[in-house]
């Protein structure tokens, strides 16, 4: 008789008996909140809610200002405008993460420089950032991956050495803390996603943050086709920093507004954002102490410096040479069957940038600006072995909702592991 799941045996998690935390949390605080907005008739355009979502959350992030736009991806492409960066210049980012990270670069006319990244983090390497660093350099892009925190002291000591701009990708890290700063207050500007499978979502939406007032007020224009921030919006602080319609500054661009609706839901989205960042954290440490007594199972480094993590996906890495050669795949499968999660359940990392299904630059005539440009937009140039390892190798993702759960739990989990790697011998 098979003990394994996926042989047909009883899986450790009985769902019907015990189901999972679903994602996203809501309840009629989020649909009175859009009746509210349905009523009112303001259903777009720096309405109450959107107004006051920006000042609480440059509040909980601790920068200067925050600004809701359209999604996570349009607001990378908005710092990067605001920093003036654009044709004939190099942005450095990691070859692991989501396309639009590189996406966003390549939009703006500029060459997507991918380094490769620490394998105990997945974060950027600050050594194969220096390496990549040359004259045509003019911003770093950390990616704070799933649930580490990018080494953001190492990043401002080459940004300061280079006299180069940081933009901190935070899309999979509201609320994360990094010697006693969160993320987002970390560099120049802060990009935040909110699609809905992120920690803070609305289903879509973006949230850009900065200390500095004179990028607000770019941030602020770009966003909404190029016109000044009303200057209400700009703190007594800022006078003259942005001054409404002086034609000098004006600066060509579009609507990438966020919708009163995505405000209201997340106003309450970021009243539950602490304490679920908290839960998921202990939750977090005790399973990787579960998962670190396991042989061949290795958790992903938790930074001495970090205060608080927040997490997108939980990962940790696997080592096949310990499960009898099992690969990684088949253990993820076998995984997900013990502790029934459904499609999807338990995934790979994503797939590194050099070769990457949904990142092609070279499928797209508006990016031939030149033959030049051409050759060095091409991703296959980049050389990512950590990247291709962890893929291809050793990672292991689940949904960050698992550790909304209790430590009954997360013993389910590490309970599931030791069990694939006590039969094995069933699936090998
Ligand atoms: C690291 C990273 N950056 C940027 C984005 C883009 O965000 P959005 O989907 O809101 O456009 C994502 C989305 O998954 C992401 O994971």
């Amino acid at each position: 008789m098979a003990r394994l799941a996926i042989r047909g045996g009883k899986p450790v998690r009985e769902v019907k008996k015990r189901p999972w935390p679903v994602w996203p949390v809501f309840n009629q605080r989020e649909e009175k909140q859009l009746l509210q907005v349905v009523r009112s008739r303001v259903w777009s355009y720096n309405g109450p809610k959107e107004q006051e979502f920006n000042r609480r959350f440059k509040a909980f992030v601790g920068a200067g200002y925050a600004l809701l736009v359209a999604n996570g991806t349009i607001s990378l492409q908005l710092a990067l405008e605001a920093l003036d960066i654009g044709f004939g210049d190099e942005v450095i980012l990691p070859g692991l993460t989501w396309q639009a990270t590189a996406g966003a670069v390549l939009d703006v006319n500029a060459v997507p420089i991918l380094v490769d990244v620490d394998p105990n983090t997945w974060c950027l390497d600050p050594e194969e950032v220096e390496k990549a660093i040359t004259p045509r350099t003019r911003a770093i892009i950390p990616v704070h991956l799933y649930g580490c925190i990018a080494d953001m002291d190492a990043v401002h000591r080459l940004a300061r050495k280079h006299k180069l701009f940081v933009i901190e990708d935070c899309a999979h890290q509201h609320g994360s803390i990094w010697n006693g700063k969160q993320v987002g207050s970390l560099g120049d500007i802060g990009s935040f996603s909110l699609q809905l499978s992120k920690v803070l979502t609305a289903g879509e939406g973006g949230i850009l943050t900065t200390s500095d007032a004179n990028l607000f007020t770019r941030l602020d224009a770009l966003r909404n086709c190029g016109r000044r921030p009303a200057p209400k919006l700009l703190g007594k602080a800022d006078k003259g920093a942005g001054q409404y319609g002086v034609e000098g500054d004006l600066i060509q661009s579009g609507n990438y507004r966020i919708t009163e609706f995505q405000a209201a839901v997340l106003l309450e989205q970021l009243r539950r954002l602490p304490a679920q960042v908290r839960l998921r954290d202990r939750n977090a440490i005790y399973l990787n102490a579960r998962l670190a007594q396991i042989p061949g199972i290795y958790p992903m480094k938790r930074d001495s410096r970090t205060d608080l993590q927040s997490y997108f996906n939980f990962a940790f890495r696997y080592d096949a040479r310990k499960f009898k050669g099992l690969p990684v795949a088949r253990f993820r499968e076998a995984l997900n069957a013990e502790l029934c999660l459904g499609a999807g359940g338990v995934e790979a990392c994503y797939q590194p940038l050099n070769d990457c299904s949904l990142y092609r630059p070279l499928t797209k005539k508006r990016y031939r600006l030149s033959e030049k440009h051409w050759r060095r937009i091409n991703p296959a140039r980049f050389q990512l072995p950590e990247c291709e390892q962890a893929y291809r190798e050793t990672s292991v993702c689940m949904h960050h909702r698992i550790l909304l759960a209790n430590h009954q739990d997360m013993d389910q989990i590490a309970d599931a592991v030791e069990k694939i790697r006590e039969n094995l011998d069933e699936i090998i």
